[in-house]
């Protein structure tokens, strides 16, 4: 009970957070010594950290004692190649033990680490390497030849390649080394580096509505509100066995698939597999899960297939659901938590805000359908906006808050939570774009009813989210254009029942190019190919014109509109193209 009154929100401060966790000398602080190194050191050493549940084959369990071991080797491995302080490596693999220990490993000896999502092709994985500063880069020979290969050339900072699970010698590249002689052969325990809590620790890439991928910059400093959450809102405690089926790719693999469990000394499950319902049953029913973390993608999924094959399995070492990325309805939840027997929390967070920010808790009565309430020691608030989505400022500038229960604003937060992000790589301009007075714009609109839970309305921008994804329209309408027989691409997402939204494509074809069926098909295979099945479209029709507005942007907001049968003002505090609407060409 103790351990609940300390995280309630009246009593919480950031200090005390702070004090929860080990510390380096002189005002130091590492995530990896946080996370591993100091329980290595304790009581936890032979605690299981991470079971890794392969494909196929029997499960590998590392104690955070081992755990250290091969952090730390992974850390020694990269101060011999010449790579921490600052260097970038990046992982593009799948769920699998080398990946926690390369994220861990980079973190301890003081670089910054940047996991990519291995469902992107060849392009998107380039641009992020690029626009990284990626020196190194832990991956495998298959996703090597798929992947990297095709773009090598155009990997300027790329110096080293590290290959996991074998198949080095046959890859035609004179930076490519073999994990295993990289890493197995490094020396063990070197302690953490002492970082400063405002050092560059997490590079996250994120999408934007136009232009290239953001860059989002975390500092160790993070691991605060990490542990915060992960107590104050997953309930984590040493020992429990946990499960987060987010993608390692994506910022959630990080903040609550590597960092929040480790730092609580609970058992991570690492699935190697796919969404299977029968296996994620038969995996929490074996492994006596307590806390699970999943996706309203994932929840739908096993709807589909229906709460029968949950019935052979027992559930009842469940003893929390959480779910994130994309709104959570009502009836899916009540679905969830039937089937699970435990309470289902929405939580609401972002890339830029690191960790999670708005979310049903335990201690609180769930409202389903809502995303809850701030979590301690966030203030969140809801910003007034125009009809066309513009922020409202009063006379001196400031920005208004709505003040009406149930009233739609942009939902912001107030800034100087721990695991806020520290700017956009190389993007000051869009950065502070995102701020206005003391308030984090979040992008998103919402509602907040007269008890104080948040209800999430839709986004204030063009951004697509599919599956728990968010995608960038221009980077889809980028790889389209590039097809010979593309002149112009605008790309929305519509309503999916499963995936929440799919991307789809209007294109504008080059006058010698005939709309067939073939061109289709071709086009969808360029579009896959460079970009990968998850970012590609799933629709793609052929327009004879595509609106702009008068600075020549694609108006995706009318496209939308058009596509949903609306009228564009019904759509002005949904989609916001702000000041746009009068401009259509
Ligand atoms: C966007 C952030 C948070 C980690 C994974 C996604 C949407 C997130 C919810 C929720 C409705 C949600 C928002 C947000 N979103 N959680 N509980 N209900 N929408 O991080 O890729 O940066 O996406 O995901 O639109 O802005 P991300």
């Amino acid at each position: 009970m103790e351990e609940r009154t300390a995280t309630s929100a009246a009593t919480f401060s950031w200090d005390d957070a702070r004090a929860h966790l080990d510390g380096l000398p002189d005002g130091g602080l590492n995530i990896a010594h946080e996370a591993v190194e100091r329980h290595a050191n304790g009581p936890l050493a032979d605690t299981t950290a991470l079971r890794w549940l392969p494909r196929r084959g029997d499960p590998v369990d590392l104690t955070y004692g081992e755990l250290w071991t091969e952090t730390s080797r992974f850390a020694a491995a990269m101060a011999e190649l010449g790579h921490l302080g600052g260097h970038g490596v990046a992982t593009l693999l799948g769920r699998r033990p080398e990946l926690y220990v390369t994220a861990l490993g980079t973190l301890a000896g003081g670089g910054v680490y940047t996991p990519l999502f291995s469902a992107f092709g060849p392009d998107p994985v380039a641009m992020r390497l690029e626009l990284g500063r990626i020196g190194v880069l832990v991956t495998t020979a298959a996703f090597y030849r798929r992947k990297v290969a095709p773009v090598r050339d155009r990997l300027d900072h790329l110096r080293h390649v590290v290959i996991v699970g074998g198949g080095a010698a046959d890859l035609d590249d004179p930076t490519v080394v073999d994990w295993a002689d990289l890493v197995d052969a490094a020396p063990a325990g070197t302690p953490a580096r002492r970082t400063d809590p405002e050092a560059r620790a997490l590079l996250h890439f994120t999408s934007g509505t136009t232009g290239t991928p953001k860059g989002v910059v975390h500092v160790h400093e993070a691991v605060v509100a990490h542990a915060a959450t992960g107590r104050a809102v997953l309930d984590l405690r040493p020992g429990d066995v946990y499960w987060c089926t987010a993608d390692p790719g994506w910022v959630t693999g990080t903040s609550y698939g590597i960092v929040a469990p480790l730092v609580h000394g609970a058992t991570t499950i690492v699935d190697e597999a796919d969404l299977d319902a029968e296996r994620w049953y038969a995996t929490i029913a074996e492994q006596r899960v307590e806390v699970f973390y999943t996706a309203p993608t994932a929840l739908r999924m096993l709807t589909r297939v229906g709460a029968d094959v949950a019935k052979s399995f027992d559930l009842s070492s469940l003893r929390l659901v959480g779910s994130v990325g994309e709104p959570l309805d009502a009836e899916t939840l009540e679905w969830a938590r039937l089937v699970f027997g435990a309470p289902v929390l929405d939580t609401w967070w972002q890339t830029e805000t690191g960790a999670i920010m708005i979310a049903n808790r335990l201690d609180h009565p769930v409202r389903p359908g809502s995303m809850g309430v701030p979590v301690p020691g966030i203030t969140a608030g809801l910003l007034r906006l125009d009809p066309l989505g513009e922020l409202m400022v009063d006379a001196d500038g400031a920005p208004v808050e709505v003040t009406e229960a149930d009233e739609v604003g942009e939902l912001a937060l107030r800034s100087g939570w721990p695991s806020m992000f520290r700017g956009y790589l190389d993007q000051d301009e869009r950065y502070r774009r995102c701020f206005a007075g003391p308030w984090y714009r979040s992008g998103d609109l919402a509602r907040r009813d007269a008890d104080g839970y948040y209800w999430f309305v839709g986004r204030n921008n063009d951004l697509i989210k599919s599956s728990g994804h968010l995608i960038g329209p221009f980077e889809v309408e980028s790889a389209l254009t590039e097809h010979p027989s593309v002149v112009e691409a605008g790309v929305i997402g519509v309503p999916d029942e499963t995936m929440g939204e799919k991307v789809k494509a209007f294109v504008l074809l080059a006058a010698d190019a005939e709309p067939t069926e073939d061109l289709r098909r071709d086009l969808m295979g360029h579009a896959r190919a460079r970009l990968g099945p998850a970012v590609a479209p799933r629709e793609i029709e052929f327009s004879p014109e595509l609106p702009h507005t008068r600075s020549g942007k694609i108006m995706r907001r009318l496209l939308k509109a058009r596509e949903l049968g609306l009228e564009i003002g019904d759509l002005s505090m949904l989609e916001g193209a702000p000041g746009d609407a009068e401009a259509v060409t």
